[in-house]
């Protein structure tokens, strides 16, 4: 990367993302690379290029110059030395996971996590004796009473899902750094535009591309940014085995996503906390939670880590209760009733009969999720004709 390109901003160099060389001249779209195997001229040059995440392209599971552009351009967003990608948000995750924890290791992690890594976690107590102690995502002293000698990683989110409380980066990576412990931070609600994990001391920042990285509903992806190469190495060697590798046209529709990142993202914080405002003044709605409210109780702490914009999830509570609820996701008709975020398109979920369905009243009620909760991912559609949407739905009430 030039000098020149690290110097401008990051909503300009994400338009031009870096590219594997072609002789003579510079493709501007990345070239999709599909094919799996790579040729040698001799066996000593073949041998070389086993050993690093960096080396010369041999065979796509260890690397693919068109997954290698956006391996390169999420690490230099996110500030880190080097990344992989893998086949989704989840195979981002238990490939780090794995990579880095043994049996009978422990790990201090934050309660709020998405459903996917909690039961990767649950499943590595139960099958590996991996001890997790859950944190909320506000007191470093907890993170400090939870050391353990056997503590490897400290996981957190850098905002929770669904009722967006904004996490203390800061305070609990440090706590866990003070005792040498790797801290791993999962940022796909808030993308390297808004949070840069690693500025705060993370060592390892995750993505789910599929979400907005990627950014059209359209293609599944994650990846792994690391700080350090030391430890970068270390999990590409696990990532051969497991081979959750990206596929090139996969890594292409989220290049090709990435590059309106910097005016999606403008778009999701400006509709989602205009949203966020008319909802909290309509008489149906009993609670709004979104951190750039004042009311949110972690409105200064949003001021302070995300002051570009807190991105485009967020929560309020209906008056009318659960059936209040249920019938609000039905009724809309620009939104969609659907899981996911972090696309072009708004969609609408009620937490409390489906994403968050396994937990019991006291573990909704400890996670801030109301019967009447509804999470909304606003996408990128004109403010009056979302609002117009959600006020019809409302008035069915
Ligand atoms: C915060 C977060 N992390 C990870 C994931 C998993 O990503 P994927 O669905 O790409 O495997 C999700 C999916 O919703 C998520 O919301």
């Amino acid at each position: 990367m030039s000098d020149h390109h690290r110097a401008l901003r990051p909503e300009s160099r994400i338009v031009h993302p870096p590219v594997e060389e072609v002789t003579g001249s510079r493709p501007l779209g990345v070239p999709l690379h599909q094919g799996h195997v790579f040729a040698f001229p001799d066996s000593d040059t073949l041998a070389d290029a086993f050993g690093a995440p960096d080396g010369a392209f041999l065979y796509s599971r260890f690397g693919n110059p068109t997954v290698r552009s956006l391996e390169r351009a999420v690490a230099d967003l996110e500030g880190g030395s080097g990344a992989l990608a893998a086949s989704s948000g989840m195979g981002a995750i238990t490939t780090v996971l794995l990579a880095l924890l043994r049996s009978g290791d422990h790990v201090i992690a934050q309660q709020s996590l998405y459903g996917g890594t909690f039961a990767a976690l649950a499943d590595l107590t139960a099958r590996w004796g991996v001890a997790v102690t859950f944190v909320r995502g506000d007191d470093p002293e907890e993170v400090r009473a939870a050391l353990r000698p056997t503590t490897r990683l400290l996981y957190l989110e850098t905002v929770s899902n669904p009722v967006a409380r904004v996490t203390d980066l800061p305070a609990l990576i440090g706590a866990a750094r003070e005792a040498g412990v790797l801290s791993v931070v999962d940022n796909t609600f808030t993308t390297p535009l808004l949070c840069r994990p690693i500025e705060h001391s993370a060592d390892i920042v995750l993505h789910s591309a599929t979400k907005y990285l990627g950014g059209h509903s359209d293609v599944l992806a994650g990846i792994a940014v690391f700080a350090d190469a030391g430890l970068h190495h270390r999990v590409w060697h696990h990532a051969l085995e497991q081979g959750a590798a990206l596929d090139p046209f996969a890594a292409w529709l989220t290049l090709r996503g990435m590059q309106t990142l910097g005016l999606r993202m403008r778009r999701h914080n400006e509709v989602a906390l205009d949203l966020a405002g008319r909802l909290a003044a309509h008489p149906a709605v009993a609670a709004v939670h979104h951190p750039g409210l004042p009311g949110h109780p972690d409105h200064e702490r949003a001021r302070r880590l995300l002051p570009d914009g807190q991105g485009g999830v967020f929560a309020f509570d209906l008056a009318g209760g659960r059936e209040a609820a249920r019938t609000f996701v039905g009724a809309v008709r620009l939104a969609s009733l659907a899981p996911s975020l972090g696309g072009v398109h708004t969609l609408v979920l009620h937490p409390a009969s489906t994403s968050h369905r396994q937990l019991s009243d006291d573990e909704l009620t400890a996670a801030g999720i109301g019967p009447g909760t509804v999470r909304i991912a606003v996408g990128i559609e004109h403010p009056e004709d979302l609002w117009a949407d959600l006020e019809q739905a409302l008035a069915g009430l």
